[in-house]
Parts: structure tokens; C-alpha cells; sequence
């Protein structure tokens, strides 16, 4: 009887053994697929429950940093008990029972009914009572001396009856099973592992892209707050001085007043520490911390990492979390690299940041120069101009960046450009005509030099121009009027000499013609002579009047009517010579202060020197408008007196108003210099422009309040 009995529960627990090893081998198997610790404990849990013949079975594991002893998989329970089980961790610091005693001592316990059971306490009573338990097993999972966690069997409501056989078979198939566990939660923990730092990777990618500090500082936050699953993050940087740190950015701050304000010394709380010591800090639970420092609230747990760059701490990367131990020493190492990663890039945005705004500045004093600014690369690609450059050549800023020189600029610029880039010569300062479609030109001062890089490389041309033009022209004024006085005065002189013993010449000859019975040919010659007579005479008169020195009878008067009497004056010549003349006058213009019998002068020589300049028809076109100087802002009337002529050569164009200075066989060249006497002396002005075979441009402008006297 004895034996039989011994026999049957020899053979029963073999096949437990056999079940038992089967088992086993079965969970093991998994392990070299991938598959999670998930599959592996649903398994584990199922196997329990065929070998054991216990109806429920739950897999307990410990979580170190957070303290919890935490339910991951669970089997026969009810749907709400389940619920239950994986909702509610037990703290170990805190919760006594059965389980929380195996999960710290490592030792299986087994209590056939707990009801009755002096160890159990009101917490497992309470368990009991909520889960429906009654007799339960409880085995802890061991990795050498290391709990990992437990595994927990019992069948709904009953009493458990165990030999003691069982209860080791039971530990034993825990401590195969913990094995087992460990060794996928490892697998794990790799796989993890590997996301991270491929999630890792990519961020790190997207942060070195980004070049602007601020969206760098924010990317790397939100990036902070990923890698940890953070519920705030703060980016502080340390300030010039090195005494404090001030955030830079930051996500669920929010609720700070001032946080731009905000600044934390150095060595003050956990960042401060951080940044002080250069070494990162976990703080699982911020209630037991002495350095740290509340700035938001509902933090449980911290975790800063030092941003260093260069041996130097730039700042510090801080993420914090409502729960507590919520960070992990895997988070901190992640949080590691990342913060080593980014410093530097921190570092180089910050130069670049400066760089931008050292540009701006010079961009700024470019803009406001009152010089025109070009500058080009080494392939003759405009790469920069400033707002002077828009004004002087008439071409706005986007049309002309990147192109080339010579689709933008006028043969001028070009040839000191080629000059520049082909043959590498630069002359540091020339002055260049620039000619303007309509026939005025410029003159403009070029300063150029070498672009180079920081080794010296020529990358390139810059061009200061000037335009000179104004000043030229005041200069060439100048000089006008110098040669005019010095030549007035000499030729005033010479005149009165020669006039008294030109009057007597003429009258002799003409006596001696009517005393001499001349033949015809003797008669054209002292006609011949006459006739030259009367051409010095016209040539002295015109002298005198021009070094006469006759102030105007200044009054008001009209400039509409001076001009009609002009024209009309003309009006026979004109009809000869098939000229068309075109006013253009606005309806009323103010009188002016002229001497209506000079300007009438003024008016005719240039009309007749229009009209001589046209041999086979024509027209004169005068325009008539008001104005202001844009330079010495002073109102004007402007009258343009343009012919469609034979032009005056540019080489020319500088003479005109020079005395005696004429291509005319017959003429004596002393128009325009009288023209421009009379105007000088009403404080008036005389510009002339002009186009080879197409016509000549005069334009005359009277102040509408002249200055005093001169
Ligand atoms: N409207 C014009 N068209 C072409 N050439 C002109 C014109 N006005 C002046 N000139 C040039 O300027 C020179 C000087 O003119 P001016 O002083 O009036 O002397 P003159 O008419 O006696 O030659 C002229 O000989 C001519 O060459
Ligand atoms: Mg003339």
C-alpha cells in the first residue's frame, strides 16, 4: 500500500519532471527568435498552468529605478481582476504583503490559505479580498543573488494544498523561467537600444542641419524631450560672465511669469551644479535632493545633462518629469551623447549668429554709403550692389544679382572690369565717362579693389563709384567764366583800337571810291572791301557788347513773351529754311525777374544757332516746365531748346561757350559766350547736350526767387 502509493507519486512527479523540462525547453526555444520579453511571459505564464495544474498564474517584475514591483503578465483572472493587477503596481518601499516579501527576500512563499495565515497582512487581506484568493505560491525570479521579480499561482477561491515537492519543482521552474526572462528582457532591452540611437541618429541629423541659434535651441529640446519622454525640458546657456545661467528654451515652462528673465547662478540647484561640475546628474526623486531648487512645479524626478564644447560648459540640457524615478541611467547616457552632439553645434550657430549680424552691420554702412557699391565674383557675376548703385544706374537690385557684368553694366564699367579680371590689373582710381541715352553724360569716379578670401585668394571685384558729374560740371563752369572774363577784358581793349581807325578806313575807301572812275573790277574790289570792313565791324560790336559791362535792367516779365518775340523775330528765316518751331508751354508760368532785352538776345542766338545747324529743314521743339534742383532744392523755371541738327561732336561740346570758338566760315563764335554771360548775370544756368547727326539740347534755368546781387 505504502508502496504502490510511493509509486504512483514517484511516477506523478517524474512526469511533472518530464512536463517540467518540456516546458522549459519549450519557453527557451523562443528565445532564439525575435520575439518579445511579451511572448516569452505570456508562455512562461501558460506553461505554470499546464505543468502546475494552477488555474491562475501572474508574472510579476521589479523596476529598480522606479520602485515598483509591477504585474506584466497574468493568466485566468477575470477581466476586472486583470485590469486590476496591471494597473496597480506594488511600491516595495512601502506595501507589505506575501509578494513584496518575496520580491525582497528572494525566498518562494507558499500559504495553503491565507485567511488563516498569520503572516499575511491587512494589504494581502485586502488582495485577497479583490482578487478572490485564497491559498496561493509565490516564487521568486532570480538572476544569481539579484531578484528580478516573481511568479505568483493559485486556483480561484480555493485552498491550495501542496506537497513540498511541488513547491520546489514550482521554484525551480522560476528560477529556470527568470533565465529565460533575463535573457529576453536583455534582448530587449538591445532592441531598444538600437531604436534609441537610430531615433537618435535621426535627430541628430535634423539638429546639424539647422543653422538659425534660436530654432536650433528649440529643436533640441523638443528633441530632449523625446529621447526621455520628459514632461518639461529647459535649455539653459551659460552667460558671458560664467556666473549664471539663463533659459534659452524651454517646453512646459509655461507657467513661469518671467522666464526670460529667469536666471539661476551657477552652482545653484541641479543645473547649476551640472553646469558648475561639467558632469551630468539623475535625480530620482526630487523630494529627497537636497540641491534641488523648485522653478516649475509637480516635478517628481530630474535628470541635466552638461552641454560641453571644447573642454568648456556651454550650458545645460535639463528634462524633468512628474513621475517619479521617471529617468533611467540609459536615458542619461542617451541624453549624453545628444548634449555632446549638439554643444558643438550650439557653438558653431552662435559664431554664425555673430558673423550674421557683424554682416549686417557692414551691410547697414554699405547700404547708407553715398558712394554706388558693386561687387562681383572672379566670373564676372554680380554678387552684391547697394541702394546707390539702384539710384546711379537706374537698375533695381534683384534684376542684376548673379548676372553677368556685361548684361548689366555699359562698355565703360566693362572694360575696367575685363581689365581687372582677364589681365589683373586694378587701378585704384580712374575717372569714366558714362553716356546717357539722352546725350548727357556722366562722369564717374572709380575706386576698385580686390576681393580675397582669408588666405588671400582674389575672389573677386568691388567698385566705389562716384559720380563726379556735378562737380565736374560746377569745375568746367568755373573755368568758363575765367576764360570769359580774361578774354573780355582783352578783347574790350583791343576793340576800342581798332574801331576809331576802322571808321576812318571805311570812309576813306569810300571816298576814294566815288573820287576814282573805277572799271568793274577795280570796283568789286573796294565792294570786296567794304564788305570786309563791315565784318570786323560786326566782329567789334559783337565784342564790345560782350565785354561791355552792362548790368541787366532787371524787372518782372514774362519768359512766354519774351520767347514769342523772338520767334517771330525769326519767323522769315525759319519759313526759308523749312524749320518748324514747337512750343510747349504750361498754361500759366510765374513771371520771373529778367531783363526781357537780354534774354530776347539769350533766346535768338540759340534759335539761330539752331537753325543754322539745320541745312536741309528741321525743327526746334522748347519746352517750358516748373522745377525744383534736387541737389540745392531750389524752385526753377526750366526751357529746353532742342533742334534736330547736325549735332556738336563731344569733343566740342566743352568749347562752345568759349569766345571766338566757331565751325562756322562766317561765324564769329561770340553767341554762345554772350549767351552765357547774360544768363550768369541773372543767376541763371546753361547746360547743353548733344547726339552727332540727330541734335542739339540746350537747357537754360532761371531761378524763381534769385539770391541777391551778386
Ligand atoms: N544748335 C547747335 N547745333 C550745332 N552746333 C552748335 C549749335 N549751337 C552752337 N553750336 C556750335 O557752337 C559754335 C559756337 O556757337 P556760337 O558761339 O553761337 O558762335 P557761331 O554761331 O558764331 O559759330 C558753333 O560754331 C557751332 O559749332
Ligand atoms: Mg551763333
Amino acid at each position: 500500500m505504502v508502496r504502490k502509493l510511493s509509486a504512483s507519486h514517484y511516477q506523478r512527479e517524474l512526469r511533472t519532471k518530464e512536463r517540467l523540462l518540456s516546458s522549459i525547453h519549450k519557453i527557451s526555444s523562443l528565445l532564439t527568435r525575435p520575439i518579445s520579453l511579451d511572448q516569452i511571459l505570456n508562455s512562461i505564464v501558460k506553461e505554470t498552468y499546464q505543468v502546475f495544474g494552477l488555474t491562475r498564474v501572474g508574472i510579476f517584475l521589479t523596476d529598480k529605478d522606479k520602485g515598483l514591483l509591477e504585474c506584466k503578465y497574468i493568466i485566468g483572472f477575470s477581466p476586472e481582476e486583470t485590469e486590476r493587477a496591471l494597473t496597480k503596481p506594488y511600491r516595495l518601499a512601502d506595501h507589505d504583503c506575501l509578494d513584496t516579501k518575496v520580491a525582497r527576500y528572494g525566498k518562494t512563499i507558499y500559504s495553503p490559505d491565507m485567511v488563516n495565515d498569520p503572516r499575511a497582512t491587512p494589504l494581502d487581506l485586502k488582495v485577497c479580498q479583490n482578487m478572490r484568493r485564497r491559498g496561493t505560491v509565490i516564487a521568486p525570479l532570480k538572476i544569481k543573488k539579484d531578484t528580478i521579480g516573481l511568479i505568483v499561482a493559485d486556483r480561484r477561491d480555493q485552498e491550495l494544498r501542496l506537497t513540498k515537492k511541488d513547491i520546489d519543482s514550482f521554484s525551480t521552474f522560476a528560477n529556470q523561467a527568470s533565465v529565460i526572462i533575463e535573457n529576453a528582457r536583455l534582448q530587449e532591452q538591445n532592441q531598444r537600444k538600437i531604436r534609441q540611437l537610430l531615433a537618435l541618429q535621426e535627430i541628430s541629423r535634423k539638429t546639424s542641419s539647422t543653422i538659425n541659434l534660436q530654432k536650433l535651441l528649440n529643436l533640441i529640446s523638443a528633441s530632449a524631450m523625446k529621447i526621455t519622454k520628459a514632461s518639461s525640458c529647459a535649455l539653459l546657456l551659460m552667460d558671458d560672465s560664467k556666473q549664471h545661467l539663463r533659459v534659452a528654451s524651454q517646453i512646459g515652462y509655461e507657467e513661469m511669469d518671467d522666464l526670460e528673465g529667469f536666471r539661476l547662478r551657477v552652482g545653484e540647484g541641479i543645473a547649476g551644479w551640472v553646469a558648475q561640475h561639467g558632469v551630468p546628474l539623475l535625480v530620482r526623486y526630487v523630494s529627497q535632493e537636497p540641491r534641488y531648487v523648485e522653478v516649475v512645479k509637480e516635478v517628481e524626478s530630474e535628470l541635466d545633462v552638461p552641454l560641453i564644447s571644447e573642454n568648456k560648459v556651454l550650458g545645460v540640457l535639463n528634462v524633468n518629469s512628474r513621475n517619479r524615478a521617471a529617468f533611467s541611467e540609459d536615458d542619461l547616457k542617451l541624453l549624453s551623447i545628444y548634449a555632446g552632439h549638439t554643444a558643438s553645434l550650439i557653438k558653431n550657430a552662435r559664431l554664425y549668429g555673430q558673423v550674421m549680424t557683424e554682416r549686417n552691420f557692414r551691410e547697414n554702412i554699405l547700404e547708407s554709403s553715398p558712394n554706388s557699391v558693386i561687387a562681383m565674383n572672379m566670373k564676372k557675376e554680380i554678387t552684391s550692389i547697394n541702394r546707390q548703385t539702384e539710384e546711379l544706374f537706374r537698375l533695381k537690385r534683384k534684376n542684376v544679382l548673379g548676372k553677368k557684368v556685361a548684361d548689366v553694366f555699359d562698355t565703360e564699367i566693362v572694360q575696367v572690369v575685363d581689365l581687372a579680371i582677364d589681365h589683373g590689373t586694378l587701378s585704384d582710381y580712374q575717372e569714366i565717362r558714362k553716356s546717357r541715352k539722352d546725350g548727357s553724360h556722366l562722369i564717374l569716379g572709380v575706386i576698385s579693389s580686390w576681393l580675397r578670401d582669408h588666405q588671400d585668394n582674389r575672389i573677386g571685384v568691388v567698385f566705389s563709384v562716384r559720380d563726379l558729374s556735378e562737380a565736374k560740371r560746377t569745375e568746367e563752369m568755373i573755368r568758363r567764366m575765367d576764360r570769359l572774363t580774361s578774354i573780355g577784358q582783352l578783347s574790350a581793349g583791343i576793340a576800342h583800337e581798332i574801331r576809331n581807325p576802322l571808321a576812318s578806313i571805311s570812309l576813306n575807301v569810300q571816298m576814294l571810291s566815288k573820287k576814282l572812275a573805277l572799271d568793274d573790277a577795280s570796283r568789286n574790289i573796294v565792294a570786296d572791301t567794304l564788305e570786309g570792313i563791315d565784318r570786323i565791324k560786326s566782329l567789334v560790336k559783337g565784342m564790345l557788347d560782350f565785354a561791355k559791362p552792362s548790368t541787366p535792367a532787371l524787372k518782372r516779365g514774362s519768359i512766354a513773351r519774351v520767347l514769342r518775340n523772338s520767334i517771330s523775330l525769326l519767323d522769315s528765316q525759319m519759313r526759308k529754311k523749312r524749320v518748324e518751331v514747337k512750343v510747349d508751354l504750361p498754361e500759366t508760368l510765374p513771371e520771373i525777374v529778367i531783363d526781357e532785352q537780354q534774354i530776347q538776345q539769350v533766346l535768338v542766338n540759340l534759335l539761330l544757332n539752331g537753325l543754322e545747324s539745320m541745312a536741309d529743314g528741321g525743327s526746334i521743339r522748347i519746352i517750358g516746365r516748373l522745377g525744383s534742383h534736387n541737389k540745392k532744392r531750389q524752385r526753377h523755371l526750366a526751357l529746353q531748346i532742342s533742334d534736330t541738327g547736325e549735332g556738336i561732336p563731344a569733343a566740342n561740346l566743352s568749347k562752345v561757350f568759349d569766345p571766338f570758338f566757331t565751325t562756322k566760315p562766317e561765324g564769329t563764335g561770340l553767341g554762345l559766350s554772350i549767351v552765357h554771360k547774360i544768363l550768369d548775370q541773372h543767376q541763371a544756368s546753361i547746360e547743353v547736350a548733344s547726339q552727332e547727326n540727330r541734335g542739339t539740347t540746350f537747357i537754360l534755368r532761371f531761378p524763381l526767387q534769385p539770391a541777391g546781387g551778386r
